[in-house]
């Protein structure tokens, strides 16, 4: 179905060091929503300002609370689709130190799929902190109604209240560790994320709009250190002028082909 290019081939096959860089889209046919979609992407939906910025927790902690646990039941429910786990192929079969999976979403399906290491740029959305003390918490020792795993309520995709457990050291609010607008991003997973940008020989930016720095600047690194820069996405995006390649497919489609390509006969 795919005509790929033959020196795009070598390439891959050659390549010491791959990065794939992800994004919303390579989740979406799990059936996660993307984030500026125009029709189904969250933002069209909800107002990132009143549910992904420290100033929003702030003032309505019940709801980003209640939002964040709806997300995070919405990601339990769904499964890594053929993209997520032709990535995870490809890193069994190069080693981690050669496929290296470097995302911005904060879902779980990488690592569901098989990645065994995965660098995720905007956190991890089962995590949790106290936004007061820092102290992290696992799910399991949230209250039990908190715990997406041993609830069997449904939350609200449109905006139930809940409000966040206490932390125990401090008596701070429980909030989601993820990163939102207007924090910087953990500075040893950026730093690395540069490091390895810089020392690729060929970066695959799958299914991101590009436009969220500092990580949609990481292709242009990519290219500027010499790599061979890629993308897949069904749509055009700022990326398009940064890749010496695009392919214009669902990462679906397209990736498991593309792994299929470029170890045939091996
Ligand atoms: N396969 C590949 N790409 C797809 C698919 C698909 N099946 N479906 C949609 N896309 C593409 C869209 O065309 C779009 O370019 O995925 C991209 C999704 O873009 P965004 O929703 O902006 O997601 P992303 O780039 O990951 O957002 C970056 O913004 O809101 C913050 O922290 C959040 O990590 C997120 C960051």
């Amino acid at each position: 179905m795919f005509n790929f290019d033959e020196t795009v081939l070598e390439r891959l096959q050659t390549a010491k060091k791959i990065v794939f860089f992800s994004g919303a889209g390579i989740s979406a046919e799990s059936g996660v929503p993307t984030f500026r979609d125009d029709l189904s992407g969250l933002w069209a939906q909800y107002d990132p300002m009143q549910l992904a910025t420290p100033e929003a927790f702030r003032r309505q902690p019940a709801l980003v609370w209640g939002w964040y646990l709806w997300r995070r039941q919405r990601v339990r429910a769904a499964q890594p689709n053929a993209a997520h786990l032709a990535l995870a192929q490809w890193q069994a079969a190069a080693g981690a130190d050669r496929v290296i999976c470097l995302t911005q979403n904060v879902d779980d399906l990488h690592e569901r799929a098989g990645c065994s290491e995965v660098l995720h740029l905007h956190g991890n959305l089962f995590s949790s902190l106290c936004a007061e003390c820092g102290q992290s918490v696992d799910e399991a020792a949230l209250p039990k109604a908190h715990q997406t795993r041993a609830v069997d309520v449904e939350f609200d995709p449109n905006g139930q209240e809940i409000t966040p457990p206490a932390c125990r050291a401090c008596g701070g609010h429980i909030r989601p560790g993820v990163i939102w607008f207007g924090e910087a991003l953990d500075s040893q997973v950026l730093d690395r994320s540069f490091e390895l940008s810089a020392t690729c020989d060929v970066l695959i930016a799958i299914g991101t709009s590009g436009v969220v720095q500092p990580a949609a600047a990481l292709p242009s690194i990519a290219r500027e250190a010499g790599a061979y820069v890629m993308q897949i996405n069904p749509q055009e995006t700022p990326l398009d002028a940064v890749a010496h390649s695009n392919i214009r497919a669902s990462a679906a489609q397209a990736l498991p082909e593309l792994y299929k390509h470029v170890h045939k006969g091996q």
